[in-house]
């Protein structure tokens, strides 16, 4: 199998769908991208790294960065963050806040938007700076050194958050916040809008298709954390899409309202995508079906 002709072939066939589906508007600055972009990218855990379409052109990670995030608070703190957040899928949105009340104040999962706050909090109390270990860890692992903040995203958010700065406040009221709301938003709102590639976004990705092992050769973190990280992004990953994702793509994934994906293949590859048309759930329609059409041409499914 010539995998460049794969990725070739897969972004020319969802072509037709780009038009599907519709840009984020909710953060106004995300709003300005044309529905039309589209890239993908695979990044071999041996190194080879093949590309296609737009897969150069940086964009905004959104809720990808929530892998990271949660990867650095597990390379510190072994396990610990799993008394403050549940690893159960919610099947809500990514913004919802029904459950949190009803679970008294512990989020789902690491990967909506009340447990990345508290992902982010933990981060902050262990590193003093979030949102920078973050970018550092992504700048390491992409071997990308200008990856960065969008500073307009992140005031864009921060000026239209309210359901966000609500999710944080509850947290406090049930003493599930280590740190004033503001900082722990400030921090959450800069790490979403980081500006990566589907190149960038693959290479630093791969580490989860290494069972841990950093582009360094050393490890990050342990074949048990790459595993359980993994099966975290299977079953929570895509939101109240988990299910549907898990039909049709069959791989851990995570993605962002920036309109990217990031898939894993353990043992083998980390496969990004980036379209900014979003479905209902909030994740990219061309980037779902090109990795749906990723793991039917090469048979690389978990299951
Ligand atoms: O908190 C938010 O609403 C955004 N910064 C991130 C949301 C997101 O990417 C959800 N993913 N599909």
């Amino acid at each position: 199998m010539e995998l460049q002709a794969v990725v070739d072939e897969i972004v020319h066939e969802v072509q037709p769908m780009l038009g599907e589906g519709a840009v984020a508007s909710y953060i106004p600055s995300l709003g300005q991208v044309p529905a039309g972009n589209f890239g993908m990218c695979v990044a071999m855990s041996d190194g080879p790294v093949c590309g296609a379409g737009q897969w150069q052109d940086p964009f905004s990670i959104q809720s990808i960065s929530k892998v990271f995030s949660l990867a650095l608070v597990m390379s510190y703190d072994y396990d610990s963050i799993w008394k403050r957040v549940f690893r159960e899928p919610s099947g809500t949105p990514f913004n919802s806040m029904l459950q949190l009340e009803a679970d008294n104040g512990i989020p789902r999962n690491p990967f909506i938007n009340a447990g990345a706050l508290v992902v982010t909090d933990r981060l902050l109390t262990l590193t003093g700076d979030a949102a920078g270990s973050v970018r550092g860890l992504l700048r390491k692992e992409s071997g990308n050194p200008a990856i960065d903040f969008d500073d307009e995203v992140a005031a864009s958010e921060a000026q239209h958050g309210h359901r966000n700065y609500a999710m944080a406040h509850l947290l406090a009221s049930y003493g599930n916040l280590e740190n004033p709301v503001e900082l722990v938003l400030e921090n959450y709102f800069k790490q979403c809008s980081l500006r990566m590639s589907c190149e960038d976004l693959a290479a630093a990705s791969r580490f989860l298709a290494r069972h841990g092992v950093s582009a360094g050769g050393t490890p990050f973190l342990s074949p048990n954390q790459s595993k359980r990280i993994n099966a975290v992004m299977l079953t929570c990953g895509t939101y109240d899409a988990a299910g549907e994702f898990a039909y049709r793509v069959g791989l851990p994934g995570k993605s962002g309202v920036g309109g990217g994906i990031v898939a894993i293949v353990p043992g083998r590859c980390a496969v990004t995508v980036w379209g900014p048309a979003l479905g209902p759930n909030g994740n990219s329609v061309a980037g779902i079906a090109a990795l749906d059409a990723f793991t039917t041409r090469t048979g690389w499914s978990i299951f």
